[in-house]
Order: C-alpha cells, then sequence, then structure tokens
C-alpha cells in the first residue's frame, strides 16, 4: 500500500539530502533510494573508478568557498576551512543529515531501474518505481511501489563525453577520462595530455604537474581563470556574489571581472585568453595554474588536430611526444531509468523542455523534478535546496505551475537569451547567473528577501544583504520554513569564513577593523563604478 504524500528522492548526494530535507519540512513523507551504501555522491571519494558512479578525485577541494555552498539552515562548522578539501564536504553532508534525521529515510542498496506513469496517473500524477536491491542476486530483488511525487537527484557526473579527435583510436598510449582520474602516481615522470580548460581539466593539469615530467594543457577556446582567494585573502566568491555586483549592467561586471583575472597574471602571456568576453562561458576557479605555467611545468596549448600512436599534434602546428591523454571533455547527460516521454536529454541539449531547469514542461502534473541540473557560477548545493523546496511546495498545493503555453515561452525566451549570451556549448543550455536563478525560485516559494522593507526594520542586516555576500541564508529570512538563525548566519559570514584560518592567537591588532575597512572599500568601489557608469 502506498503511503499518503509519499515522495520518492532518487539518489542520497547533496541533491537527496536536501530533497528529503524539503520534503520533511512541508509534511510530506520522503523515501529516498540511494544505490550506493553511503550518502555523499560525488564527494564521496572512492579511489577505483567505477562505472555508473561518480567521485571526485583525491586532491579535490570545492571551488565555492564554504559560506556559498552551504544548505540555507545549516551554515558550515566555524572550524572547517573556507575552501574544503572533499572529505570535509563529505564531512559537512554527515552532520547535516545528523541533524535533520535524514538518515532513516534513506534505502541504502538501492537502484532505481524505471520510472512510469501509474494507470491513474492522469487524475492522480501517481508514478510507479522498479526498484532494484544492488546487493541481491539479480532476481530475486525487483520490488515495485507508487508514489505521489518523485524528486530526481541522481547527478549528472556519470557518463563520461569524448568529442569525436581525429585519430584518438589512433592513440597507443594510455587515455582516460577525468572521470576516472583519482590520483597522480600513474603519471609519475611521463608526458600527459589534458584536453580542456575546465575546472576538472585545470584541477588536472595542476595535480599532475609536480611529478611528471611534462603536462599539455589542450585548450580550443582558452578561459578565464579566477582564484578562490580574492583581495585580502578573502574568498572571491564571497566578494563578487553580491546584490549589490550583480546589479551591475552585464558590460560593467565583465570589464570588472577582466580586471580581476588578468590583475594577477596576463592571460594572454600565459596562453589562456579566451576570444570570448568573461561571463560568455563557465569561468575556470583555480588558484595554481599560473604558478604551474610559471614554473614550465604546465604548457597551454592550441586545440588538438591529430593523434599519433605516440604523439599529437596541435592546430597551430605544434607537435609533441605523449605516453597519455586524459580527456576532462565534460559528461553526457542521461537519465536511464526515466522513458524519452518523461525525460527527454534532447541531443545532450538538457535545457529542452525544462520549465526553470527542473520541470518538464510537457507533463501533466508537477509531480516529477530533476534537482541539480543547473550550471551557475556559483555551487549547485543551495541551489538543489532551493529548487526541492519549490517542489515540495508545488506537492502540497502551497505553489503552483503556470500553464503550459506560459512555460514553453518562457523556455523558449530563457534558451533564446542563453544562445545570446553565451558561447555555443552543451552545458550552456543550462547557465544561469546565481543570484538571478535563486531569486526567481524563491519568488515561487515566498522567501526572496525584500530587502526594502527590511531596510525600514534591520537597515544593516538589509545594507549587509546588499552589498554583502549573498550567502544562502538569505532565502530563510522571511515565508515559509523561515529560520530565526538567518540573521545571525548572514551577520557572521565573513568571519566564520575567516575563523579557520585564524590559528595562532595574536594579543595586539583587534581584529574587526580589516572587515570593516573591506566593507567601506566595497562601498567605495560600487560607487565609484556607478559614478563612472553614468
Ligand atoms: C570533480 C567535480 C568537482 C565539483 N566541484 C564542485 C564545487 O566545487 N562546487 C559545487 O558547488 N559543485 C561542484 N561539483 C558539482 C557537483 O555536481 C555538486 O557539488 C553536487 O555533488 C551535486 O550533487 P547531486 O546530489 O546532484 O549529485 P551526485 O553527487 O552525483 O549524487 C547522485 C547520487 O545518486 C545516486 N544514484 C544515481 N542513480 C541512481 C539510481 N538509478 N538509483 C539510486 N541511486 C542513484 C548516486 O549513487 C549518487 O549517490 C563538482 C563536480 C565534480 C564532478
Ligand atoms: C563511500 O561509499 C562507500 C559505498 O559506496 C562506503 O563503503 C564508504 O565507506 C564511503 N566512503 C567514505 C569515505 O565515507
Ligand atoms: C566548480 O567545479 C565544478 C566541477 O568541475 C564545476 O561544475 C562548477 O561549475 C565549478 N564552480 C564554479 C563556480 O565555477
Amino acid at each position: 500500500m502506498p503511503r499518503v504524500n509519499a515522495v520518492a528522492v532518487i539518489g542520497a548526494g547533496a541533491s537527496g539530502l536536501a530533497s528529503i530535507k524539503s520534503c520533511l519540512e512541508e509534511g510530506l513523507n520522503p523515501v529516498c533510494f540511494e544505490r550506493e551504501d553511503d550518502i555523499g555522491g560525488l564527494w564521496n571519494y572512492t579511489e577505483d573508478p567505477r562505472p555508473g558512479k561518480g567521485s571526485v578525485y583525491k586532491s579535490c577541494i570545492i571551488n565555492t568557498s564554504k559560506e556559498m555552498m552551504a544548505f540555507s539552515d545549516f551554515p558550515v562548522p566555524t572550524d572547517f576551512p573556507p575552501f574544503m578539501p572533499h572529505g570535509f564536504v563529505l564531512e559537512y553532508f554527515r552532520l547535516y543529515a545528523r541533524h535533520f534525521d535524514l538518515l532513516k529515510h534513506i534505502r541504502f542498496g538501492c537502484s532505481i531501474e524505471a520510472v512510469n506513469r501509474a494507470d491513474d496517473y492522469e487524475e492522480t500524477g501517481r508514478y510507479v518505481l522498479t526498484i532494484r536491491r544492488t546487493e541481491d542476486d539479480q532476481s530475486a530483488g525487483v520490488e515495485e511501489l507508487t508514489v505521489d511525487g518523485v524528486m530526481v537527484c541522481s547527478g549528472h557526473h556519470v557518463y563520461p563525453h569524448i568529442p569525436e579527435l581525429s585519430g584518438a583510436s589512433a592513440f597507443k598510449g594510455m587515455k582516460l577520462h577525468s572521470h576516472d582520474y583519482k590520483i597522480p602516481g600513474p603519471f609519475e615522470d611521463m608526458n600527459v595530455l589534458v584536453v580542456g580548460a575546465g575546472n576538472s581539466a585545470v584541477d588536472i593539469a595542476v595535480d599532475l604537474s609536480r611529478t611528471t615530467k611534462k603536462v599539455f594543457l589542450s585548450t580550443r577556446r582558452g578561459a578565464w581563470v579566477i582564484s578562490r582567494m580574492g583581495p585580502l585573502g578573502i574568498p572571491a566568491d564571497a566578494l563578487c556574489n553580491s546584490r549589490a555586483f550583480f546589479s551591475l549592467p552585464l558590460s560593467v561586471l565583465q570589464t570588472l571581472v577582466k580586471l580581476m583575472a588578468n590583475f594577477r597574471f596576463s592571460h594572454r602571456n600565459y596562453g589562456l585568453q579566451p576570444t570570448h568576453a568573461p561571463l560568455q562561458a563557465h569561468p575556470t576557479i583555480n588558484d595554481e595554474l599560473p604558478h604551474r605555467i610559471m614554473t614550465g611545468a604546465v604548457q597551454v596549448r592550441d586545440d588538438v588536430a591529430a593523434f599519433g600512436a605516440h604523439d599529437v599534434t596541435f592546430k597551430d602546428g605544434g607537435h609533441e611526444e605523449i605516453d597519455a591523454v586524459i580527456f576532462a571533455t565534460g559528461y553526457d547527460y542521461k537519465f536511464k531509468f526515466l522513458d524519452d516521454d518523461i525525460l527527454s536529454m534532447d541531443n545532450n541539449k538538457p535545457g529542452t523542455g525544462l520549465y526553470r531547469f527542473m520541470m518538464p514542461a510537457h507533463l501533466r502534473h508537477p509531480t516529477l523534478s530533476v534537482i541539480g541540473l543547473v550550471q551557475a557560477i556559483g555551487s549547485v548545493i543551495p541551489i538543489s535546496e532551493m529548487q526541492a523546496r519549490w517542489h515540495a511546495r508545488l506537492l502540497t498545493g502551497g505553489a503552483s505551475l503556470p500553464e503550459k503555453a506560459e512555460m514553453d515561452s518562457d523556455i523558449e525566451e530563457k534558451s533564446s537569451r542563453m544562445k545570446e549570451q553565451y558561447v555555443d556549448s552543451q552545458r550552456h543550455t543550462l547557465q544561469t547567473f546565481w543570484i538571478e536563478y535563486m531569486d526567481t525560485i524563491a519568488e515561487e516559494i515566498g522567501v526572496r528577501p525584500n530587502l526594502g522593507r527590511l531596510a525600514l526594520s534591520d537597515p544593516w542586516l538589509s545594507l549587509r544583504c546588499f552589498l554583502g555576500a549573498c550567502v544562502p541564508s538569505q532565502y530563510r529570512l522571511e515565508g515559509p520554513g523561515r529560520w530565526s538563525g538567518a540573521r545571525d548566519a548572514i551577520l557572521r559570514s565573513l568571519s566564520n569564513n575567516a575563523k579557520a584560518t585564524q590559528s595562532r592567537v595574536l594579543h595586539d591588532e583587534p581584529q574587526g577593523l580589516q572587515l570593516s575597512a573591506l566593507l567601506w572599500l566595497l562601498i567605495a568601489v560600487f560607487l565609484a563604478v556607478l559614478f563612472v557608469w553614468r
């Protein structure tokens, strides 16, 4: 017998955990199915690569600061570093799961094989899941369950995408996709080619560069490389992902990001100069690459023209002997347990047909969503949480979707805007600015902070919300799911970020000085930019 308001959550990574929590918050009955026997998804590092299971590499450090990647009502502990290596991220998820008592809603070792409309779907919007227990022998383990809602949280870093490169099959050395890269050990003293200049490509190139003979980083388009660490050692994302910054016109934003990117090193001199403007493609976050290029350990090269058995020719005519190739060329978007008529990944253009990147617009009922399928300049974790909060409201009737025609035209409009704004690439069908996206969904739930009203009742908080980092707790100040700790979390975000680095006790200088100086500096810069712009 199905339980009333049973909602299936598929996967227990960051998105799944936030979905369970959001269902509970709305009085629904979540039941989460996780194929593995642990939570954390990608952030549960495993040494042996397995097909179908994604995990980060051993040296992976999150590229968004802890204040910006946190769940909105559960700040990262003060003593965790501002940029967390993967072990801390997993530990944070464990603390979250424990705090909200989520584990008892998860069935580990259960793989969802299919999701189909129930016989009474037209009236009820229900789905039938086919569940396979992964440890059991194949025949005994299949079970069916009817549920009132489905949140798909199965991740999209699973199926390696390797572009057609001429002669890649002719290459006789070691070949792998970044999905299967774990440690630099096997590549010691080799010449390695890394294809791509995204986050994983650059991380892997840097990781390899200390033990290999040489690393060649091949890029077609170049990339804007931004450091995690900003001025005064403050996380750059906490400085930039603010409402003040993103209320500037796009061209001003682009100029500022360009200035910032070129402040530390010249993209032209370091071979990285892209043809596109900043924010026209996803940026690459890396602190170490310029230094590794400077020592000659990494060399940036042009796009690959052809492979030989043990060598590669680049489009600019360059030629190198190489022992191994790593393709950091992204992933194919697939949800194997969903039929095309429920969710279609139209030629690897995953944004197609998804309202707000999460609700298939053609479905009759708002009972199925995809959580975490967004490319934002900012952490996807709070986005998943916001999406889950909205879907939970849609399931309880606390929110509703517009007519299909309206959704279709919204999708159409977003997609043509993306085509104008970004260079053509599969992941740019899911691209959005972080604050803009969060605000849009927050509006649907009624949790978008009203800074005008706030300015009357709590001017200091309102100013912080506008000028300071747009931390996820801003979406817990009002409306359903309001959290009494939100004000504190917002006001303390900068110092919470800094605490873990202040490991040596100093007795002299008052430490408040730097932060307030910085705040004033920001106000001054903001006003100056506004002034110049006018
Ligand atoms: C190398 C790398 C670095 C990254 N760095 C960052 C970063 O710095 N900051 C950031 O915000 N994001 C980063 N990301 C993005 C990352 O996707 C998110 O941080 C987050 O992990 C997404 O969580 P998720 O729950 O959506 O997916 P996942 O973590 O992939 O979890 C999906 C879960 O679903 C389970 N599952 C899948 N299919 C089934 C099924 N059929 N039945 C049952 N269970 C199933 C899987 O076992 C898994 O546990 C990074 C991604 C990669 C690959
Ligand atoms: C990662 O997940 C596996 C199961 O898939 C589990 O056995 C292991 O303990 C987890 N690792 C960590 C570090 O938690
Ligand atoms: C951080 O890295 C992941 C994986 O490489 C990437 O998908 C994400 O966009 C990056 N975040 C930012 C803010 O660039």
